[in-house]
């Protein structure tokens, strides 16, 4: 059986410190105990460990057989944690009850776990009391379940405990409604209503906006004023205007436009990166590493990354290791932030946890930005969700406008207002007065003549 390095470590990252319980076989006899000790070796071969007490008869019996099992818990299976612990001294049989089903090397996998492992003992190192097993790993499962059971100081614990912190205090928005939210706009708003929106979400307190895009008036009219809006925006020492650009023109416009801040991306889609940029992924990317250098050069701000990162609507599922790939190369360009785009609005929220959490460890100190769509109504639930994964920058359109020209049926950005009061409401301060953005967002709904997607614009 040829192991996927991707599936194993999906069946790896299904726990943090979770428990699991070790099985064998001793002729027809299943043998069972909980261990905690387990942790992955290798990738590639796939390799696993797991220390087991010399005392204990599975050890003799895994050590004689050569093979064992690993079960990983979810927060449900407490009880069989602790059956398979030996703390119910009463039940003869730990397999009493459960219906398991057979491994390759005939060790007995229990149902519904969030992951397994069936190995061959591949090698065995002396640990003193105890003996550490490295299992080859020679079949496996899955479960899209994320909820794995922890033992932590004597106590059965599921990942979430009420009583600690699984939310970070603070979050920094990033107001992308002037450019996301108005450029696929028919009716033009001019430069003074603009600003007047602009003027609005600072006064709510908005410390970072996204004012507009560098791209050809022909291709989104809407965002032809680029070069007048930048020259009369409100200066404010501690508000950063950012500008988005798709080619090295753009960024050269931008820096004329004395902007310091400059957002661009490639999409994971072939096929959106050719109706889009009427060039490859790979083109796009040579083409992103010039710009980043000559930003860098100008001593600007470079925020890039992945768009469609989680879904497209020409290819549908985009490949998990496509993205990590790109912003791999993205963040070895020496950016600044690394943004991650749901361009098209079709991610989930466990979709979106799996590639932030492969991410982050790469990303180390570079911040990342999560862009979200609320296309199929998923986008404050992936928020909550990537925000539980650490990130704590997002991009908001006020009024939960936007939707891209180029990416057919793409709905708003998730909505500035309802996001902020989703987390003040949660203790995560933004820093940013719900009310008035609200406002900002009925002003805007009145010009455009037609109601907005947000629900707090009319409740605030
Ligand atoms: C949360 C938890 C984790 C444990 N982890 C291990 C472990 O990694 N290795 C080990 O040898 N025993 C571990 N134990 C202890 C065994 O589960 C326990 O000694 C078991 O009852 C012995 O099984 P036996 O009665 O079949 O010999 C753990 C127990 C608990 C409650």
């Amino acid at each position: 059986m040829i192991i996927s390095a991707e599936t194993f470590k999906q069946a790896m990252s299904q726990f943090a410190s979770g428990v699991t319980v070790v099985t064998t076989r001793v002729n027809d006899t299943p043998i069972g105990v909980t261990a905690s000790s387990f942790n992955s070796l290798s990738v590639d071969p796939p390799l696993v460990t797991v220390s087991l007490n010399k005392r204990m008869f599975s050890h003799k019996v895994i050590a004689d057989s050569g093979n064992f099992a690993v079960n990983v818990l979810g927060a449900h299976q407490a009880e069989w944690g602790m059956r398979f612990a030996g703390m119910m001294p009463d039940m003869t049989d730990r397999f009493a009850g459960i219906d398991t089903f057979e491994a390759v090397t005939g060790c007995p996998i229990l149902p519904d776990v969030l992951a397994w492992v069936d190995c061959d003992v591949w090698a065995t190192y002396d640990g003193g009391d105890h003996t550490i097993f490295v299992g080859q790993v020679v079949d496996l499962g899955v479960s899209d379940s994320d909820m794995p059971l922890l033992y932590h100081n004597r106590l059965w614990r599921r990942s979430e405990s009420l009583d600690e912190p699984t939310l970070p205090s603070t979050a920094t928005i990033i107001e992308v409604g002037p450019r996301d939210g108005l450029q696929t706009q028919e009716k033009y708003v001019p430069v003074d209503k603009k600003l007047e929106l602009i003027e609005g979400v600072i006064a709510a307190g908005m410390k970072r906006i996204q004012v507009t895009s560098f791209v050809h008036p022909r291709l989104v009219p809407q965002m032809a004023d680029a070069e007048e809006l930048c020259a009369r925006l409100p200066r404010h020492d501690d508000v950063i205007y950012n500008g988005l650009v798709l080619n090295m023109r753009g960024l050269e416009r931008a820096h004329a436009a004395g902007l310091t801040h400059v957002d661009m991306g490639v999409p994971a889609s072939e096929t959106l990166s050719q109706k889009n940029a009427n060039s490859s992924i790979e083109e796009g990317m040579r083409r992103m590493e010039a710009m980043v250098m000559q930003a860098r050069e100008w001593g600007m701000c470079v925020r890039a990354g992945v768009q469609t990162a989680f879904g497209c609507v020409y290819e549908g599922d985009i490949d998990r290791s496509k993205v990590v790939h790109l912003a791999k190369r993205f963040l070895a360009m020496g950016i600044d932030e690394l943004s991650l785009a749901d361009s098209a609005g079709l991610g989930n929220p466990q979709q979106i946890r799996r590639v932030v959490q492969e991410i982050r460890p790469i990303a180390g100190t570079i911040p990342i930005v999560l862009h979200l769509h609320d296309t199929r109504g998923m986008g404050l639930a992936n928020l909550l969700s990537a925000l539980k994964s650490g990130v704590t920058h997002f991009d908001t359109s006020f009024g939960g406008l936007g939707g891209c020209p180029f990416i057919k049926g793409a709905k708003g950005n998730i909505a500035t207002e309802d996001t902020v009061n989703m987390l003040q409401a949660m203790g995560v301060d933004t820093g940013i007065d719900v009310a008035g953005i609200a406002a900002v967002s009925r002003t805007i709904e009145t010009f455009l003549g037609e109601p907005l997607p947000a629900k707090m614009h009319h409740l605030a």
